[in-house]
């Protein structure tokens, strides 16, 4: 969603004859676009912030902005704590960017932190900036509802608002006449996007089933999906276009109810597992992800252990696997006691990392001898000769280069893996 954010504000600022630069000595602005999600992600952060306070030494002319959901946690308090900020602006104030510049020119700091119930940027065009040209992010939706107990991102991104689906649709196609071959619509809980009144109204299942329709030469993914909110309709739209990607991101975060009821998640285990198997039903060959935390609130050894079955239940193919970082102003942080010691945290997770590896390894082994069709994306990072692409379950493939170039599609013999890549040959 941040590289999404970031597009748009290159598209604010383009307008004010602002040009980006790969090159940070060359720049006179730098922008960071934060993430509040856990505190290592802060904490990078404000490493950097020291690093761009070096820069700021060396050359007067440069400022320095924070924006995103540190800025919009934090508010004013960054400007006190960080001398080398100039400008904090949170993730609904973006066209507020020209104006609050114009104040730093003058030598002033700029803020704006206000948070809106309407603003999507769907007006605004990102200006892109992916290496590839073929695989882009669209954003359908900003904010979340949901307040999970250990979540910040309704705080800091605001309540849920959808954007207008024609201004989706009319993006997607324009990415596709540009050459890109794969857009993945992103919202922090897409099941819930919703357009206008429920009669004349469009559902996400409308829209995802649109927007396949553009070309059945353009791969469509989404993110992320709520297993509170994922239907059998979805399901079926997807079986119904062979577009539509056949791998399905489904945050568990815990194979215990009883720490699922204390994240405030609004399913049980056996809802979840429910909606696996759904998916099993209507996507046989779909390939399955998701994020766990480790050590939330109360968590017992019990309740860790039921995670791990979980996982190894549902085979997961790649898991985002994160310790529990208390966040303030949230549900738990508040009501509910941070009480697992982090030496229990790190071995909890380690377990978890290492059951994934093992899950991940024996999901690709079993692709072996299979041939996939394979979008190509670009040149593999070990060797010219070589490119990598996705399958439809986005796993990673890497082949011979032949004469395949980045936006074909191409058919490729599985030979060999590893616990993360797909290795083949072209197979004619
Ligand atoms: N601590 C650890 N992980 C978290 N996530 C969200 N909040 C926290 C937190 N406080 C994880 C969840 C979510 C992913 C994006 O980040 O697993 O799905
Ligand atoms: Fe956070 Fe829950 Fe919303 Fe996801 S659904 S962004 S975890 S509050």
């Amino acid at each position: 969603m941040n590289v999404v954010d970031s597009e748009v504000v290159a598209a604010i600022l383009q307008k004010q004859d602002y040009q980006i630069t790969e090159e940070i000595n060359e720049a006179s602005l730098i922008l960071v676009n934060t993430c509040s999600i856990r505190d290592n992600a802060e904490q990078r952060i404000r490493a950097r912030l020291r690093e761009f306070g070096r820069i700021k030494k060396e050359n007067k002319e440069v400022s320095v902005g924070l924006i995103g959901c540190m800025a919009e946690r934090l508010k004013e308090q960054l400007l006190e704590e960080e001398a080398v900020i100039d400008l904090v602006v949170g993730p609904d104030a973006y066209r507020e960017l020209p104006r609050l510049l114009s104040q730093v020119e003058l030598g002033q700091k700029g803020i704006d932190t206000l948070l809106s119930t309407t603003e999507t940027y769907a007006d605004i065009e990102p200006v892109r900036m992916d290496k590839n040209k073929v695989t882009s992010f669209v954003s359908i939706m900003r904010g979340c509802n949901n307040f999970c107990s250990y979540c910040v991102v309704p705080g800091t991104r605001g309540r849920e608002r959808s954007r207008d689906p024609e201004t989706i649709i009319a993006e997607a196609t324009d990415l596709f006449e540009n050459g890109y071959r794969e857009v993945t619509l992103l919202g922090q809980n897409v099941n819930s996007y919703k357009w206008g009144d429920m009669e004349e109204g469009v559902s996400f299942e409308q829209l995802l089933d649109r927007v396949a329709g553009i070309d059945p030469l353009l791969r469509v993914r989404f993110a992320t999906s709520h297993p509170k909110d994922m239907s059998d309709e979805l399901l079926k739209v997807m079986a119904g276009r062979p577009n539509l990607c056949r791998s399905i991101h489904l945050p568990v975060q815990s194979g215990s109810s009883a720490v699922l009821k204390r994240m405030k998640r609004k399913y049980t285990r056996e809802h979840y597992m429910d909606r696996v198997e759904a998916i099993r039903k209507y996507l046989p060959d779909a390939s399955l992800s998701t994020d766990i935390i480790a050590g939330f609130c109360g968590e017992t050894e019990e309740e860790h252990k039921q995670t791990l079955s979980l996982m190894e239940w549902a085979g997961y193919d790649l898991s985002f696997m994160f310790k529990y970082s208390e966040r303030s102003e949230t549900f738990a942080a508040r009501k509910l006691e941070d009480d697992v010691p982090e030496r229990v945290k790190t071995k909890r997770l380690n377990e978890i990392i290492e059951l994934q590896l093992k899950l991940s390894l024996a999901g690709k082994q079993k692709d072996i001898g299979k041939s996939y069709e394979v979008l190509a994306e670009g040149t593999s990072k070990k060797s010219e000769e070589q490119l990598y692409g996705r399958t439809s379950q986005n796993k990673v493939v890497v082949f011979p280069r032949g004469l395949v170039k980045p936006g074909d599609y191409v058919h490729v013999k599985i030979t060999d893996c590893t616990s993360a890549t797909l290795l083949g040959v072209l197979n004619f």
